[in-house]
């Protein structure tokens, strides 16, 4: 494969299954995997909501912005990003630098039902009287970020099936 020493980058909107995916991808690999969100909490000393409560969302977005330029400096790493970390060009340009990205994309209604089971990690940019239309209203102003990489809907498919289709392309690049 001549990806070998890049990194692998995924990116898709919340509850796309980034980080199940991207963890199971670096095992198959054996590259390390982080996910931008835990190193955001550990660097910050507080989890996600905390930070959004404490110095709103421009302070969670410039320590995505500082991870994203350390980040790119790294090799043979899977990187799970947050759904909102390659709309700032800066993070897109320098991942995209740093190996190859891909999006994880599911329906709005399986992106709804998964993050509501998923309640150990909360999305404050949801936490609305309506998620299901702040998921629609995101998911179209984001439209033309996620557009720029390759896609992998994830809706229906179990995590094994995405990382084999992962490799599988990868294979190819
Ligand atoms: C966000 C996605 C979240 C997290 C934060 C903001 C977004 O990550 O970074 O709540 O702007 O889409 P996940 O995509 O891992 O849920």
């Amino acid at each position: 494969m001549t990806t070998d020493l890049k990194n692998i980058v995924l990116t898709g909107f919340m509850g796309t299954g980034k980080t199940t995916v991207g963890k199971r991808l670096a095992k198959r690999l054996d590259y390390d995997f982080v996910d931008t969100d835990v190193l955001i909490e550990q660097r910050a000393g507080r989890s996600i909501p905390e930070i959004f409560e404490h110095g709103g969302e421009a302070v969670f977005r410039q320590l995505e912005a500082e991870i994203a330029q350390e980040l790119a400096l790294s090799e043979r790493l899977v990187i799970a990003t947050g759904g909102g970390m390659m709309v700032n060009p800066d993070n897109a340009a320098v991942l995209s630098q740093s190996g190859l990205v891909f999006c994880l994309v599911a329906s709005p209604e399986e992106i709804l039902s998964r993050l509501l089971r998923d309640t150990d990690h909360p999305r404050p940019l949801l936490a609305v009287p309506d998620p299901h239309e702040r998921i629609l209203a995101l998911l179209r102003q984001r439209e033309a970020v996620y557009g720029r990489f390759p896609q992998l809907v994830t809706t229906g498919k179990q995590p094994d099936e995405i990382v084999t289709e992962l490799q599988r392309r990868l294979s190819g690049c």
